[in-house]
C-alpha cells in the first residue's frame, strides 16, 4: 500500500531519519523575530489587575465564540492579550522565554492583527513586534476585510471580530534547531498561544475561535510573506462578547 504524505512526513522526521541541523553544524542562528521596519506604536501596559480570575473558573467558562458585540477593545486590552499569547519576559542573545512555551524556546511565531474596532487605533493591518512589546502599522485599504473574510473560506467572524490574530510561523527559527522535526513543533506551538488567547481573552468578557480552515495561498499572499520561509499557521478572531 502507497504511503500517504502525512505517513511519509510522519517517518522523515523521525529523530532517527533526520540529518545534521544548521545548529549542529554551527550556522548562524536566525535572529529572534523577522525584521520589521516602520514606525513603533507603544502598547499601554494593562492595569495590573487586569485579568485577575480564578483558573479553574476560565477553563471551564472558555467556549469558542464566533459571534461578538459591536463594541471596540481597548489598546490596553489588546496589549494584556498579546502579552498572554507571545509577551517576551527574558531576553538573551540566543532565545527569549515569553508567557507561552515553546519547543526549544524557538518561539517562531511573528503576530500579524487585522485591526478593525480597538480604540486609538485605525483599522488595518498591523504587526506586534514582541521584542518592543509594540505595533507596527503595514497597509488599509477597503478590501482588506473582505479579502480576510475569503482567505478564512467565508467565515464572517474574522472580519466581524474587534481584531483577529494570525500567527505565522518562520520555519528556519525553528528548522535552525530541530529539522524537519520543527514542522511537528510548530504546529504544537501555535496551539498553546491560540489556547492562551481563549483563556485571556474569557477574564475580559471577551471571546474568541480558533481557525485552522483557510487558504494558505490566500492568506499568505495577504499578509504578503515570503512563502520560501514563512506561513500563516493559525488564525482567531477577538471581539467582546454579545
Ligand atoms: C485546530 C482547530 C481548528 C479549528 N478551526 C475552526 C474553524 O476554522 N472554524 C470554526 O468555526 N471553528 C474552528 N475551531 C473551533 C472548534 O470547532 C471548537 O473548538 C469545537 O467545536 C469545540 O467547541 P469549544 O471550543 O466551544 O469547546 C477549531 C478548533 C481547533 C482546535
Amino acid at each position: 500500500m502507497n504511503k500517504s504524505f502525512a505517513h511519509l512526513f510522519l517517518e522523515g522526521s523521525k529523530y532517527q531519519n533526520m540529518g545534521k541541523t544548521d545548529q549542529q553544524l554551527g550556522t548562524p542562528a536566525p535572529p529572534l523575530e523577522t525584521p520589521c521596519d516602520g514606525k513603533r506604536i507603544a502598547l499601554p501596559s494593562p492595569p495590573s489587575d487586569m485579568g485577575r480570575q480564578a483558573l479553574v473558573e476560565v477553563v471551564h467558562q472558555r467556549r469558542s465564540v464566533r459571534r461578538y458585540a459591536d463594541r471596540p477593545l481597548t489598546t490596553q486590552e489588546l496589549s494584556y492579550l498579546l502579552d498572554m499569547t507571545q509577551g517576551v519576559q527574558t531576553q538573551s542573545e540566543r532565545h527569549t522565554l515569553r508567557t507561552v512555551p515553546s519547543a526549544g524556546a524557538r518561539h517562531a511565531f511573528d503576530t500579524y492583527l487585522f485591526i478593525r474596532s480597538i480604540e486609538g487605533l485605525s483599522p488595518g493591518l498591523y504587526r506586534y513586534i514582541a521584542l518592543e512589546h509594540a505595533l507596527v502599522f503595514i497597509n488599509h485599504n477597503d478590501a482588506l476585510f473582505n479579502r480576510l473574510e475569503q482567505a478564512c473560506l467565508g467565515q464572517k467572524m474574522v472580519s466581524r471580530a474587534a481584531v483577529t490574530f494570525v500567527w505565522v510561523a518562520d520555519m528556519h527559527r525553528m528548522a535552525y534547531r530541530y529539522g524537519e522535526r520543527g514542522m511537528r513543533y510548530l504546529h504544537l506551538d501555535a496551539g498553546h498561544a491560540c489556547q492562551n488567547l481563549y483563556l485571556a481573552a474569557e477574564t475580559i468578557a471577551t471571546g474568541t475561535c480558533a481557525v485552522a480552515a483557510f487558504d494558505d495561498d490566500a492568506m499568505n499572499a495577504l499578509l504578503d510573506l515570503n512563502v520560501a520561509t514563512h506561513f500563516a499557521i493559525y488564525v482567531a478572531p477577538v471581539g467582546k462578547k454579545a
